[in-house]
């Protein structure tokens, strides 16, 4: 069954890529929030529905830097996650899902996969504005602390590049959990896939100005 839907969504960006836009990563201006973000639209159906990743970086980035990401999600999507080391396992998962006209952010981890638990290791800072929701869409914005730098597989310490591509991963189920708190049980994804994300194109050299006017 998810293996199903992996050969669905794998159907979907052959088809995207003929026609061009939703493969690899486009810049985007935010208006709302004035960060410049990369942005991947990640496809999961056979049609046009996507969800939004969009990560904002300072520039210059130092060691270990923070980073805003912002994901637009259709209302049909219980939660989102993204994987920041591309993979489920041993990296930090930022995992969100619409509460009123809020969002509850909520950073974990896994070793196996089963269900992940609070990773104190990033934090997540959610940012009001940027943060909503309408009669089709739910989105959020958000800075972590501990997602660019982390602990990974066989206790290597992996570091993303700021200047160039990163192998990332979303996962997302149609099931919202019931809770409002980060620690609410979530279901199992209905769908998950990987891309190589653009950093290079990410830097924002107001940084930590926007973080402070968006908070
Ligand atoms: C209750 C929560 C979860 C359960 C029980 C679960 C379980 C699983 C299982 C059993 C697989 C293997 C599926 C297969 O081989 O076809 C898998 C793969 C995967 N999961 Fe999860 N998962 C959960 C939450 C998450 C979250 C929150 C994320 C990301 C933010 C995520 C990302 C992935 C990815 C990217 C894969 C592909 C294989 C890999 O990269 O390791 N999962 N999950
Ligand atoms: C609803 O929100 C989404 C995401 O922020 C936006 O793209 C869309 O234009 C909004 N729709 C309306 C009708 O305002």
């Amino acid at each position: 069954m998810r293996w199903n839907s992996s050969i669905t969504i794998a159907t979907a960006l052959i088809g995207l890529a003929s026609t061009s836009s939703a493969a690899g990563t486009t810049v985007v201006q935010d208006t709302v929030t004035g960060f410049t973000f990369s942005e991947y639209l990640a496809p999961i159906t056979t049609g046009s529905t996507v969800i939004s990743f969009r990560i904002a970086i300072p520039s210059p980035a130092t060691d270990s830097y923070d980073a805003v990401v912002q994901v637009i999600a259709p209302t049909s999507v219980g939660w989102a996650g993204l994987a920041w080391g591309g993979q489920m396992v041993n990296c930090p998962l930022t995992v969100a899902w619409a509460n009123g006209n809020s969002a509850v952010v909520s950073s974990r981890r896994a070793t196996s996969h089963t269900a992940p638990t609070t990773n104190p290791a990033a934090t997540l800072q959610l940012l009001s504005t940027g943060t909503g929701s309408n009669g089709t869409h739910w989105q959020y914005t958000a800075k972590c602390s501990g997602c660019t730098s982390f602990t990974g597989s066989g206790n290597q310490v992996k570091n993303l590049n700021p200047a160039g591509g990163n192998r990332l991963a979303f996962a997302f189920s149609r099931t919202r959990p019931s809770g409002s708190s980060p620690d609410s049980t979530i279901a199992v994804h209905d769908v998950y896939n990987y891309w190589d994300h653009d950093f290079s194109t990410a830097g924002n050299a107001d940084f930590e100005a926007l973080v402070a006017r968006n908070q």
